[in-house]
């Protein structure tokens, strides 16, 4: 396996990958659109320019069977990241999240059965958004999967989901690759689809598939362009334009933070390592951090004037909390997280100050979500 293509390449998880397999000695191709809702209406973006001179670049769609075709030619292994990326994006826009998600895989699985090609191995980027909500143990009902809390629930500020079966009190647990799958969004119904099918359709064509439901991945390269997604992105570029941030809830809401060179770790090991053929892995920490340290932390490292205002109000379909149980990636490909929060905040700090500031586009993102009712 020497040749392997990355769609998504130029996006974050995608050239950080790129660059590694290359210090690695693989030749890499990518297949990418430059989305301008990631690199910018001049497509030059500091992602784009730190792989086009170490990777053969295509600029094409996943949609155009004709770019998949062209990008495919003499491929040992595909990588599939290119995506739509924002869930609460995806809740207005779902005819064209289904079709760059699963229409664009759909495409690649028909090249792979109907004609000539080369593949040999399937990496295909899932995400934790296909659990929903995250594991829970109920004293009385043990594991248990609370679906959509309440909005009468959230309105009186009673956030921490309960037992579906007594609507008793829960203690959280980390979510295993064998939880129940209950997206809350439309993004995350697409990713489970995507997955699904590669994996059904690896085993089809003989071709050994890896899904990876990675969990929130941060770090140097994520966009701070794209308001719709990645949380530390988002924070940042507020603070450095001197706004307050707006948490929801109470913002003890939690997610798993995956410093982005743990995510490539654990990308190159389901690559390389035949015991992941045809296995689904969570990618994450292994542990919940919340929403409120992720804005403390962030505000101290910039010294921001800004206010953190918590502001009781909810996304609808937000999830509570959601964090990996590595347990399997452990024991099948050795992974363990290296970089733990503090530390990766860091670098990420590090590096959004040596970025131009983007102007802030999280208002109109909001108001977006305001007006069509996904906010209350
Ligand atoms: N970053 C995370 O926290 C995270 C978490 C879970 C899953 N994922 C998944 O990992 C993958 C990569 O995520 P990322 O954070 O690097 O996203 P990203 O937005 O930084 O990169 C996606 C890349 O895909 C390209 N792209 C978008 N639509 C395309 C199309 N129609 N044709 C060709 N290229 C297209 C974009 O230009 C971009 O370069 C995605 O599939 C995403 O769903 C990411
Ligand atoms: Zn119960």
């Amino acid at each position: 396996m020497k040749n392997i293509l990355i769609t998504g390449g130029a996006g974050f998880i995608g050239s950080n990958l790129t660059i590694n397999l290359v210090k690695k000695g693989y030749n890499i191709t990518i297949l990418d659109n430059l989305s301008e809702q990631v690199h910018g209406k001049e497509k030059n973006s500091e992602l784009f320019n730190s792989i086009k001179n170490i990777a053969t670049f295509i600029l094409g769609d996943v949609l155009s069977k004709s770019d998949w075709r062209k990008a495919l030619i003499g491929q040992d292994a595909v990588v599939h990241l290119a995506a739509e990326t924002g869930t609460g994006q995806s809740m207005y826009e779902i005819a064209r999240y289904n079709e760059v998600n699963v229409l664009g895989t759909s495409h690649l699985l028909d090249i792979l059965a109907n004609e000539n090609h080369s593949i040999k191995r399937m990496i295909i980027a899932s995400s934790r958004s296909i659990y929903g909500e995250g594991k829970y143990y109920c004293s009385q009902h043990g594991d248990v999967y609370p679906l959509e809390r309440n909005e009468k629930e959230l309105i009186q500020g009673n956030f921490e989901p309960k037992c579906p079966v007594c609507l008793g009190k829960l203690e959280l647990r980390a979510t295993d690759e064998l939880s129940e799958i209950h997206p809350a969004s439309i993004y995350g119904i697409t990713k489970y689809q995507q997955e699904q099918m590669v994996m059904l359709m690896g085993v089809t064509l003989n071709i050994p598939a890896v899904s990876l439901r990675y969990q929130n991945i941060y770090g140097p390269g994520q966009s701070l362009q794209n308001p719709y997604t990645g949380i530390l992105s988002v924070f940042s570029t507020r603070l450095l334009n001197g706004n307050d941030i707006h948490i929801y809830e109470d913002g003890d809401e939690s997610r798993d933070f995956l410093y982005i060179d743990d995510a490539v770790n654990a990308t190159i090991m389901a690559l390389e390592n035949k015991k992941a053929d045809n296995k689904i892995f969570n990618v994450g920490s292994g542990s919940n951090i919340s929403v409120n340290e992720v804005a403390r932390r962030l505000h101290d490292l910039y010294k921001a004037k800004g206010r953190l205002i918590v502001n009781g109000r909810f996304r609808l379909g937000d999830i509570r909390h959601n964090y990996a149980d590595l347990t399997r990636i452990t024991a099948i490909l050795g992974f363990s997280p290296k970089v733990n929060f503090n530390d990766g905040v860091i670098s990420f700090v590090n590096w959004v100050k040596t970025q131009d500031i983007e102007e802030d586009k999280y208002d109109a993102s909001i108001n977006e979500l305001k007006n069509k009712g996904l906010i209350r």
